[in-house]
């Protein structure tokens, strides 16, 4: 099978699209024919290896697995010992380690059923996006009326943290470049600011923060004094531990000195997100925005793009 793989760390130029073996479910375990496959700064960070402390779970030298992709949409067309819940034919997405690929093995506990009314591409576009989302709402745990900003709202996760909010009745205000307004304003924010000429404002409920170039004390200027500042993500340039690492382990001991909320996430995959996840997509709550799909051989183009700050929402790679 057809496949994008990665001998050893570096820029877009370590990504190749070549023949591989096709993968073999183990227990407890699925084959998926991969329909579509979520692109996320996460596949940047596996190619690159980094921040260095990431490559103890990458690998030290080169990366253990060799096919990228996480994110995925597919039918499973063989399982493994163990399966319960899945047959052959069933159409799901979720996660499966080497999604950028024809073929892909994924454990059978971190896929959902797809809903008829969602097209492949959309699902694929949902999981890692849709469940940093999930985990970054709950940590605000705003009410009807409330107000919000999310820094980064053209983006994969802020794309739908917007969506996520606007329909609890949160009023949201999307910071984004201009080239995004009109899409962030689709998606339901009420105000939509171009950062980099207007100021983000004061008085939030919440901040939800996913470029992580603004300094904590400059983002708690923005909250009200007993408000949540939800911090997501952020690619500056913390080689060892990563910027945004080392701005959660800050913004532990500042909680300790101040009546508003520091709250960085952390999210991990897992069944109930993603079962969450399914229901709002075939509700129309949740719909991400794919932007543009790209085929197996445009991976690498596809990823510098995305880390370039050129997605509107979504891309996804279609084999
Ligand atoms: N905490 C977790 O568990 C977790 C999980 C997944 C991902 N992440 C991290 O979360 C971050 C966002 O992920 P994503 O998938 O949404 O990435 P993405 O799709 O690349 O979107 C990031 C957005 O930030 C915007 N941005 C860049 N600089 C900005 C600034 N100074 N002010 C306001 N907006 C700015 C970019 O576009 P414009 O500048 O054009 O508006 C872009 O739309 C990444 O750093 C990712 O690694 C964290």
């Amino acid at each position: 099978m057809k496949a994008i793989t990665q001998h050893r760390y570096g820029s877009y130029e370590v990504l190749h699209h070549e023949e591989v073996p096709r993968p073999a479910p183990g227990p407890g375990q699925v084959l998926l024919r991969v329909a579509a496959a979520g692109v996320d700064p996460g596949q940047w960070h596996l190619m690159a290896g980094l921040p260095l402390a990431a490559r103890l779970a990458f690998g030290p030298s080169r990366p253990r697995a060799v096919v990228r992709g996480r994110d995925v949409a597919g039918t499973v067309v063989e399982t493994g010992p163990g399966v319960t819940g899945l047959t052959e034919g069933d159409e799901v997405f979720g996660v499966a380690d080497g999604s950028f690929a024809e073929y892909a093995v994924a454990k059978a506990g971190l896929l959902v059923q797809r809903p008829a009314n969602v097209p492949a591409t959309v699902a694929a576009a949902t999981p890692t996006s849709g469940y940093t989302a999930l985990r970054a709402v709950a940590k605000a745990a705003l009410t009807p009326g409330q107000r919000a900003l999310v820094i980064g709202a053209g983006g994969g996760i802020g794309t739908m943290l917007v969506q996520i909010l606007a329909a609890r009745g949160v009023s949201v205000t999307g910071a984004c470049s201009a080239s995004k307004a009109a899409l962030v304003r689709s998606l339901g924010a009420a105000t939509v600011i171009d950062y980099r000429v207007t100021p983000l404002g004061t008085g939030y409920d919440a901040v939800f923060d996913l470029a992580g170039l603004r300094g904590l004390p400059s983002l708690r200027k923005l909250l009200t004094p007993r408000g949540t500042l939800v911090l997501i993500g952020g690619e500056d340039s913390g080689r060892w531990l990563g910027g945004a690492t080392t701005r959660s382990l800050r913004a532990n001991l500042v909680n300790l000195f101040t009546t508003q909320r520091l709250r960085p996430v952390l999210a991990l995959e897992n069944r109930a997100d993603l079962a969450e996840l399914a229901a709002l997509l075939e509700a129309g709550t949740l719909t991400p925005r794919v932007e543009r799909t790209f085929p197996l051989a445009g991976t690498a183009e596809a990823l510098r793009r995305l880390m370039e700050g050129q997605a509107q929402g979504k891309y996804v790679i279609t084999p």
